[in-house]
């Protein structure tokens, strides 16, 4: 059986768990369900959970409480080895004195595996990972992004139910990560291997995953697809965390069948349709604020403002513009002779309404 003749992919579900260490509670109340052959990240500030809860499924640190369950069955009363649960941690922990076929044999000699199908399954996981030629080396020969490839030939090659992957490409240089992201987003594709990538960066979790959890102080914050957090953030720190925004903070209140909002530094505009709560923040991304636009779509809120600074990013021009107590953002695509304003500025803000969010505290 080659490694691409998988059985059927799993599912991990994840009910309530609570996992502490000692006193201090790290995980509370996690519920998850990720679906067979999903690649799903945790994404979340240092210290957030992501390693403590992927260690759990792996069945490493502290006793957890709740149910881990692959296809239904609860792991946890099971041993890291009983769970057929492959893990990359982030230093990659490959043995020094041992060449790259060694490394990567390790865990099928001791699962005594005949060394016919040893050598052949070694071969193939090489391949896969573009290796093969590298295999008489040594750890101490290899660059990092080659290390980080024998530590993945070596986790699928025991053919694992799982894949877990710890922040695997955190000590890659920021072009050997972005080849390295594809070429592992390729091989769960083609090993149908249900995964969860642990990231803390979130253009590194929206290129890679089909949904992702957002986790902080230990709990899960929102579960969706990329897409879905960035334009539906149900929380602040969510809508902080997956990218620049502007955030206005203040009081829904009804005038005359109107819905309007009154921000709390002076700013005051109606929003289009009804919201759930009456205190809050809203949200808009910069690239949706246009700036003295020639034409506009119907509804859209206007605010009118100084230009405070600008900063040019090459395929992009953001401003800060200063209306009343309030700066905000606008970041316009760049293009060659395309106008420019410059500090002192008097400009025109348009905000499509569809494009602002209310998000209730
Ligand atoms: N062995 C331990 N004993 C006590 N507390 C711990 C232990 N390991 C982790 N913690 C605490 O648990 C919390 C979560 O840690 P965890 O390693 O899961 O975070 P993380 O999201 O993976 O962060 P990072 O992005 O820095 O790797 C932190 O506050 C950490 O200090
Ligand atoms: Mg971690």
């Amino acid at each position: 059986m080659s490694l691409t003749t998988q059985v059927q992919p799993v599912r991990l579900k994840i009910e309530d768990v609570h996992i502490s260490f000692g006193q201090t509670k790290v995980l509370e109340g996690i519920h998850l369900d990720i679906k067979p052959g999903e690649f799903f990240s945790f994404l979340g500030p240092s210290g957030s959970g992501k390693s403590t809860l992927l260690r759990a499924i792996a069945g490493f640190g502290p006793m957890p409480k709740g149910k881990i369950l692959i296809n239904d069955e609860d792991i946890i009363p099971l041993s890291p080895w009983q769970r057929d649960v492959g893990m990359v941690f982030q230093n990659y922990a490959l043995w020094p004195h041992l060449t790259v076929r060694k490394n990567v044999a390790f865990g099928l000699e001791e699962r005594r595996v005949l060394k016919a199908e040893i050598a052949a399954r070694v071969e193939e996981a090489l391949d896969m990972v573009g290796l093969a030629h590298l295999a008489g080396r040594r750890p101490s020969q290899l660059s990092g992004g080659q290390q980080q490839r024998v530590a993945l030939a070596r986790t699928i090659v025991v053919r694992p139910r799982l894949l877990l992957l710890d922040e695997p490409l955190s000590n890659l240089d920021a072009n050997l990560r972005v080849q390295m992201r594809a070429d592992i987003r390729k091989l769960q594709r083609k090993l149908k291997l249900t995964t969860i990538f642990v990231t803390h960066d979130q253009e590194e979790a929206n290129t890679i995953s089909d949904r992702m959890a957002v986790l902080d102080k230990g709990i899960i914050q929102q579960v969706g697809t990329p897409m879905e957090l960035y334009d539906y953030p149900v929380n602040q720190f969510v809508a902080h965390f997956l990218g620049t925004t502007n955030m206005i903070e203040g009081k829904v209140s009804s005038r005359n069948g109107k819905i309007v909002f009154a921000g709390r530094d002076g700013l005051v505009f109606s929003l289009p349709s009804p919201v759930d709560g009456d205190k809050g923040a809203v949200i808009f991304r910069p690239q949706t604020v246009l700036v003295n636009p020639e034409s506009a779509p119907d509804a859209v809120v206007r605010l009118q403002g100084i230009v405070e600074s600008l900063e040019f990013l090459g395929s992009t021009v953001r401003y800060r513009v200063k209306v009343k107590n309030s700066s905000i953002l606008a970041e316009e695509n760049h293009q060659r002779g395309k106008k420019i304003y410059h500090e002192g500025e008097e400009v025109q803000l348009v905000i499509p309404e569809k494009q602002i969010l209310f998000i209730r505290s």
